[in-house]
């Protein structure tokens, strides 16, 4: 598929998406963000792909939401059009696990569409921030509430409310990144860790990942419950049958998705 503003690709079981408008540090533009929701569909509905991958450039993973775009827009504008609403609801609808290799700048919208992602793999060189206060205006893709879940509520309002940028220690330290990698090895890294997420069952990790993000969702005796019982439909399925029987046997498993 040929698009203005993404490019993407597959490796085995992984559909990569890289961001790729250079002459703006990819920024999220309208049509950018169209893109990307079309993209992130078509490996969701591909049953070969079993993860994605969800990069920017060396320089930018992006560096915001396109501020020459957003500049003229009044308030009737973003209130009628719901601005922003469907690009985050299709990303965080995604079934199957994203990843955000991240380096050099996340910034305001970059910085919330890498939180978006299931986990981030941050390059020595990435740079968070939500700098919108200086802009004159707050995050909008999430950026106050997932950094204060990601990072607690004391660094998370310092961030948003000075705007300045976090290394990649400084965000690993506060629980934002997964982990750090040197630059040259992001992409591989995170391919790997697709591929290997991709090897499992499916439909288990479907299950894993909801559970997950139902801790961000609902008190603690709510989310155990919709772990237990997700946890038990498990033992519906083939997959656990043979993963287990696998274990038993001594031999690697088989997984047929089912
Ligand atoms: N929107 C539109 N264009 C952007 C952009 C953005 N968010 N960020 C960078 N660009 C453009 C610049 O205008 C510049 O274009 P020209 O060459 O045509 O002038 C080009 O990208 C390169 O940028 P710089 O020359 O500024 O590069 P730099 O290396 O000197 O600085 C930077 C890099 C610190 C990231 C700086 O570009 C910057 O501060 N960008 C804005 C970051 C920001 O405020 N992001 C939040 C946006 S608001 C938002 O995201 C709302 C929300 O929550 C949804």
């Amino acid at each position: 598929m040929a698009y203005n503003n993404i490019v993407t690709d597959t490796k085995g079981p992984v559909g990569i998406i890289r961001l790729d408008r250079p002459k703006a540090l990819n920024a999220l533009c309208a049509e950018l963000f169209e893109e990307l929701a079309e993209a992130v569909d078509i490996f969701e509905k591909d049953e070969a792909i079993g993860a994605i991958v969800l990069t920017g450039s060396e320089k930018a993973f992006a560096a915001g939401a396109d501020i020459l775009e957003m500049q003229p827009k009044t308030y009737m504008d973003v209130y009628k059009a719901n601005f922003l609403t469907g690009m985050e609801e299709r990303i965080d609808k995604c079934r199957k696990p994203v990843i955000a290799a991240v380096a050099g700048y996340a910034l305001g919208g970059g910085c919330e569409l890498a939180m978006m992602c299931d986990f981030i793999i941050a390059a020595e060189n990435a740079q968070f921030g939500q700098p919108e206060i200086k802009l004159g205006t707050i995050p909008g893709l999430g950026g106050t509430q997932r950094l204060t879940r990601a990072v607690g509520k004391s660094k998370a309002m310092e961030m948003c409310l000075t705007g300045r940028m976090m290394g990649a220690e400084e965000a690993e330290r506060a629980g934002l990144v997964s982990r750090i990698v040197p630059l040259d090895d992001l992409m591989d890294e995170a391919v790997k860790v697709g591929t290997e997420i991709a090897k499992l069952s499916q439909p288990i990790v479907m299950m894993c990942k909801e559970s997950v993000k139902k801790s961000y969702e609902t008190t603690l005796t709510e989310g155990l419950m919709f772990e237990r019982r997700l946890f038990h439909s498990t033992f519906s399925t083939e997959d656990q049958k043979e993963g287990m029987s696998a274990f038993a046997e001594k031999r690697s498993p088989e997984f047929k998705n089912r």
